[in-house]
């Protein structure tokens, strides 16, 4: 599908999310170790998350979803059906990861499988660690389809991550939570912390390293939560609103844990008229309201440490850095190779429809110049976040633009363009 946006010229108004993708995924796999019903408020229905909840239902667990509302019927431990057919994540890494950790405990045969874009992507760095574990996880090149074996003799493991990746953390978690024994994961670079916040894990910080640990102890109990906003597809309406003249927007009860609010940070460091107003905590996790105004940006240095706290935001964050002052340049993002596109590629190839100076390097970019032309469309590679960026940037060009294959959105937010119209002008 091609989407055509025209320019914005005000946005006003007040927009809530559905709950945050990376929280719905783990609301569900968790709650369905439970024994018992929990409640969910706020969940995410993007299509990722229905991966997650279609894989969960081929376990044998069973579902009421009305009106963004879940309750989960968790099977206690090891309470799940040996699947009848392979577990499909769709497009979503987080429900591939995250339940081949889980899987690799169980005591039954199963197989992963995704659509072409998450097949062609690293699997490889589960099955090391779950291997070491003792689990049967078998793939004949480090990609899905994997197969999972039953397991006997299972060990706990300390395991210091080789790459920064919260799914590799919770896969690693996930499995450690079904032994009797400590595993010890740890990080020198912080990522998104949802799953150590959703079991309540102990988390030590000492050296610039991150310890987090977890065990039988911390198996979940049946629990009612409200899921907060979803701060990542919040991000690109926050960018239109600061790079629009004469606007304003309220976004109410997002996220605000604090290893996924790096973005803001950087766009108040770049100018950005942004409050954050912190409303409460549900399940440990801090949500508020956010008030943007429009303002006139300044690129920035950005630390290569903070990379993996704005990993999903960089498409958008590059189209905000297009239109501040200077030079906007990232590096050490190579993981930006390997996600839903190759997002470095993707970014490069799109803003260089615009005339703009690119420089790409393997872990990252330069984009300096003046926007010369604009009548390229833009392409979405398949990719959710490229696609809205690409949106997002097609409405504050003078001549708008159009986005080939944009229906990819709902991978993360199916409600992208009813937001776009309801709060711009
Ligand atoms: C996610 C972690 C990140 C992020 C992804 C969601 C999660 O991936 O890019 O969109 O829910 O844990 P990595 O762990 O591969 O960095």
């Amino acid at each position: 599908m091609n989407q055509t946006f025209s320019k914005v010229n005000k946005v006003t108004g007040t927009l809530s999310f559905l709950g945050d993708k990376s929280i719905s995924h783990r609301a569900l796999l968790i709650s369905s170790l439970a024994n018992g019903k929990s409640y969910m408020k706020n969940i995410s229905d993007s299509d990722d998350v229905k991966s997650t909840i279609n894989c969960l239902k081929e376990l044998g667990i069973k579902f009421e979803l009305k009106n963004n509302e879940a309750v989960v019927f968790g099977k206690g431990f090891r309470g799940y059906q040996k699947p009848l057919n392979p577990l499909n994540a769709g497009n979503s890494g987080t429900t591939a990861r995250l339940l081949a950790g889980i899987l690799s405990v169980q005591m039954f045969e199963s197989i992963l499988i995704g659509d072409e874009s998450l097949s062609s992507r690293p699997m490889k760095r589960i099955i090391d660690p779950l291997k070491k574990m003792g689990a049967l996880v078998q793939s004949s090149n480090g990609k899905l389809p994997i197969k999972i074996l039953p397991a006997e003799n299972l060990e706990a493991i300390s395991y210091t991550m080789p790459v920064a990746s919260a799914q590799v953390k919770s896969s690693v978690l996930l499995a450690g939570l079904h032994l009797d024994d400590e595993t010890i994961v740890i990080e020198s670079m912080q990522t998104r912390n949802h799953t150590e916040n959703f079991l309540n894990l102990k988390v030590d910080k000492e050296e610039g390293k991150i310890n987090s640990f977890v065990s039988k102890k911390n198996y979940p109990e049946a629990k009612e939560y409200f899921i907060p906003g979803d701060i990542s597809s919040a991000m690109f309406f926050i960018v239109l609103t600061l790079l629009t003249k004469n606007s304003e927007l309220v976004i109410n009860d997002v996220s605000l844990n604090p290893t996924r609010t790096e973005c803001l940070n950087i766009l108040k460091v770049m100018g950005g008229n942004i409050q954050i107003d912190e409303k409460g905590i549900s399940n440990n996790e801090v949500y508020g309201n956010i008030l943007v105004k429009s303002s006139d940006l300044s690129n920035v240095k950005i630390d290569n440490e903070i990379i993996p706290l704005i990993i999903d935001e960089i498409p958008i964050l590059a189209v905000a850095g297009i239109f501040a002052d200077g030079v906007f340049e990232l590096r050490g993002a190579v993981e930006l190779r390997v996600k839903e596109s190759d997002r470095i590629k993707a970014i490069c190839v799109n803003l260089s429809k615009l005339g703009l100076d690119i420089e790409e390097f393997e872990d990252g970019f330069r984009v300096s110049g003046l926007i010369k032309k604009q009548s390229e469309p833009f392409n979405s590679f398949g990719d959710h976040r490229i696609a809205m960026a690409c949106a997002i940037l097609s409405s504050l060009l003078e001549v708008g633009g159009r986005v080939e294959g944009f229906e990819c959105a709902s991978i993360s937010n199916p409600h992208f363009l009813k937001q776009f119209y309801a709060i711009s002008s």
